[in-house]
This record gives structure tokens, sequence and C-alpha cells, in this order.
């Protein structure tokens, strides 16, 4: 049955959408009604079989999707915009060197090659440091006197800490690569004033100049992750140009991802001061998860169907860009009880928050949970009767569920 409720030309993509609120009303809607449902867009792409997406929102069908490659690929860019007439044909080619966008066999070669990076022995290797960067954070915030900004005094600079920490960007050029990955995914956003251009020429930037590290790896091998990802020219090993579209990938999927799942747990902890008081007192392991489920950073990831099949009880056509909406699939009533509730002991928490388990399934997570986790303690230790003092800004974008701005006090 098509879903009543949804007026025409509604569109999941539109930026206006999610700059205001999640979409939850109108997902329920169609999770109910409509599950997988064809949302037109009058400014397609050529190449595309028709212009528009399915919108697929429940979350069995998000699995599906993402758990079967060879129905549908990630190859024909798996961002999932409001495509225009701007659009150059090229910029979606670009993106095909990127991890995210690859699929079988070239993705399982170069996945392969990339997680030696991302080993609970590396990862754990980092855990000190990283620790002693949230508490110092913590500590910062605190000594403040008024209110402050959460998301630039805390949420922002412990991921772009791990990342550099991760690929061992020296300390004096750590803020290059926090402006570029900003003006990569701010370009959406007006009061940003950023242009495509500006947002293409950063990711110029960062591919550049770790191309220059791979080089520099090269020439004079050292004991670190890019040594060990770059040195020998090989198949086993990545060239430069894979390695610099790997650190454009890292500076976007590992940095805003990780400060929105932060600003949206505190949001959501000084919102529920029941589960704040309950963090502060048992710290459940349990609650990283529910962050990132109950925050959905990335709102979707896009496929396009290889052959026409069934999904969902319709027929998607060879060619067909299907959207999956991992903000609706983590308040499925069918897999999650009380799914709009935050709850940080929530266990088991299968949400789809770091994608939908196939082999694209998120290379960071570890590190994001660790992140999650320690920035939450050092603030709960520092900051314990921190206060909310005007609402969140959002940023306006059709992708990542972010926020600008959130102002709080320390106390
Ligand atoms: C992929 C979310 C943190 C690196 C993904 C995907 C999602 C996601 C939804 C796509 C999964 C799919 O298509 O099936 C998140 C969230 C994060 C986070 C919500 C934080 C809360 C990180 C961090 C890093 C990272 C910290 C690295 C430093 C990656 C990479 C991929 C990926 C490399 C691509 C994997 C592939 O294509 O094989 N992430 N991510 N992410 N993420 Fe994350």
């Amino acid at each position: 049955m098509p879903c009543p409720a949804l007026p025409d030309g509604f569109d999941l993509t539109d930026p206006d959408l999610l700059h205001h609120r999640v979409p939850l009303p109108e997902f329920a809607e169609l999770r109910r009604t409509e599950p997988v449902r064809w949302i037109p867009q009058p400014h397609g792409i050529a190449g595309f079989a028709d212009a528009g997406y399915w919108a697929v929102t429940r979350h069995a069908d998000v699995k599906y999707v993402s758990t079967h490659p060879e129905l549908f690929s990630s190859s024909l860019n798996t961002a999932i915009i409001r495509f225009n007439e701007h659009i150059e044909r090229d910029a979606i080619e670009a993106q095909r060197l990127i991890l995210l966008n690859m699929d079988p066999p070239e993705h399982t070669r170069v996945r392969q090659i990339v997680q030696r990076g991302f080993t609970p022995r590396s990862i754990r290797a980092l855990e000190d440091r990283l620790r002693a960067r949230a508490e110092a954070i913590a500590a910062a915030a605190r000594a403040r006197s008024g209110p402050f900004d959460f998301v630039t005094e805390v949420a922002c600079e412990l991921p772009l800490q791990a990342i550099a920490e991760l690929i061992g960007v020296p300390q004096d050029d750590r803020s290059k690569i926090f402006d570029w990955s900003n003006k990569m995914i701010a370009y959406d956003d007006p009061e940003y004033a950023i242009t495509e251009e500006v947002g293409a020429q950063s990711a110029a930037e960062i591919i550049a100049y770790a191309m220059n590290m791979a080089a520099e790896r090269k020439r004079c091998p050292a004991h670190d992750i890019v040594t060990t990802l770059v040195a020998a020219e090989d198949e086993g090993n990545l060239n430069s140009d894979e390695f610099g579209f790997f650190v454009l990938m890292l500076a976007v999927a590992g940095n805003e991802t990780t400060r929105n799942a932060i600003t949206h747990g505190m949001h959501a902890f000084l919102t529920h001061p029941g589960q704040w008081d309950l963090f502060r007192r048992e710290r459940p392991s349990t609650t990283a998860e529910e962050i990132v489920r109950w925050a959905t950073p990335v709102n979707s990831f896009q496929r396009t169907a290889t052959q026409d099949t069934e999904l969902g009880g319709v027929l998607v056509r060879k060619g067909d860009r299907v959207g999956l909406f991992y903000a609706s699939a983590n308040h499925d009533p069918e897999v999650f009880t009380d799914p709009d509730t935050f709850d940080i002991t929530r266990d088991p928490n299968p949400h789809l928050g770091f994608g939908g388990g196939g082999p694209h399934y998120c290379l960071g997570k570890s590190l994001a949970v660790l992140e999650i986790d320690l920035i939450f303690n050092a603030v709960a230790d520092a900051m314990p009767g921190l206060r909310l003092t005007d609402p969140p800004r959002r940023l306006r974008s059709a992708w990542i569920n972010g926020v600008k701005e959130l102002r709080v006090r320390a106390g």
C-alpha cells in the first residue's frame, strides 16, 4: 500500500529535512506501509536507470542489501546525495578509488591490506595516549569560566588526534588535515560559505599530503603504519595513489562520524539526566554502542542494483539506486524494544550505525568505540554537572547527521 502521509516531492536526501531533525515519524510510516519505496528526484544523473532511488527503511532489508554485494554494487558511488546538474560524472569516477566505492575482488584486496592498520593490537597501542588526550581535552573544557561549544572544545579534538596518531601525522600538520576534512563535508551548509570547488580542493590537498607521506616512507621506512601499508611495491601493498585516497577516506570516515556520535551522545545525556547519572555511577560497557545507535551519525549510504532483483516485495531493476537508511533501521521496532528510548544498558544492540554487516562494515569501529568510551569517561570525571545552555544547531547535510554547535556550561 502506498505511504499516504508523505507529500509529493518528499526526498530523504534533502539537506533541509535533516537540517531540522532526523525524519523519524516519516521513517516509521515508511517501515510500516512501504519499506522499500521509490523516491523520484527531478534532477537525476546520466547513467542511472532512472532519476530517483529506492528508500530502504527496514533493518532486515538494509542488512540484506549490505551483505549481498553481488546484487548491490558500491562502485557507482555510495554517498546518496541530492544529485543535480552541477555534479560531473568525473567526480564520481574519481571516487571509485575510495575503498567504500569498490566491489570485490578489488575491495577484498585493498581491505585486506588496510586492515593491518586496524588490528586489535594497533588500536590497543593507541589507548594510553588517547586516554591522556581525552583527559586533557575535558580538563581544558572544565577550565572555561562561561558557556562553551562542546563541539569545538571537546567532540572535535579526539577523533582527529586518533586518526593522526594512527597514521603518524606530525603534530604541526594536524590542524591542516582537520581543516581540509571539515571543508569537504560542510559545503551543503550555507553558513560555512564553502563551495563545491573548495570541498574538492580540500580533498585534493589531503590526497597530495598523504601521497607525499607514502613516497617518503618508501624512501625511508619507519616503524609505523604508513610503512606497513606502502613499503614494498607489490600486490600485497598500496601504491601511493591508493594510500592517498585511503587517508582521504579516513579523514572523512573517522572524523565527522565520531565527532557527531560524541556530540549527539552528550546531548542525549543532557536531555536524559537519569542516563547520565547511571553512566556516572556504573559506566556500562554497552554505552558507546547505544550512543551510535541513537546518534546514527551516517544517515545513509547507497548501492546500485547489478541485476533485476526482488527486495522487500518490490522489483528493483538493474541500475537502480538503493538508499540504505541506517537512521531508520536503528529505530525498527521489529528488532529493538522501545526503539525511541535512549538506554545505555541496551543489550543486545544489533544496530546498523556502523553499516549493515557486509564487506564494507566500518573498519574503524573499534577505534570509534574506544574514543567514545574514553571521552565520556573523561567528561564524567571532569564535568559531572555539565549543563545544556542552548538547543543544538544542526549541520545542513543530507548525509551526515551532524551538530555544528552545542552550547554547554561546565557546572
Ligand atoms: C565504513 C560509520 C568511525 C573508517 C563505514 C560505514 C559506516 C560507518 C556506516 C559504511 C558501512 C557499509 O557500507 O556497510 C561510522 C561511524 C563511526 C565511524 C558511525 C563513528 C561513530 C570510523 C573511524 C574510522 C572509520 C574512527 C577510521 C579511523 C571507516 C572505513 C570504512 C568505514 C575505512 C570503509 C570500509 C570499507 O569500505 O571497506 N563507517 N564509522 N570509521 N569506516 Fe566508519
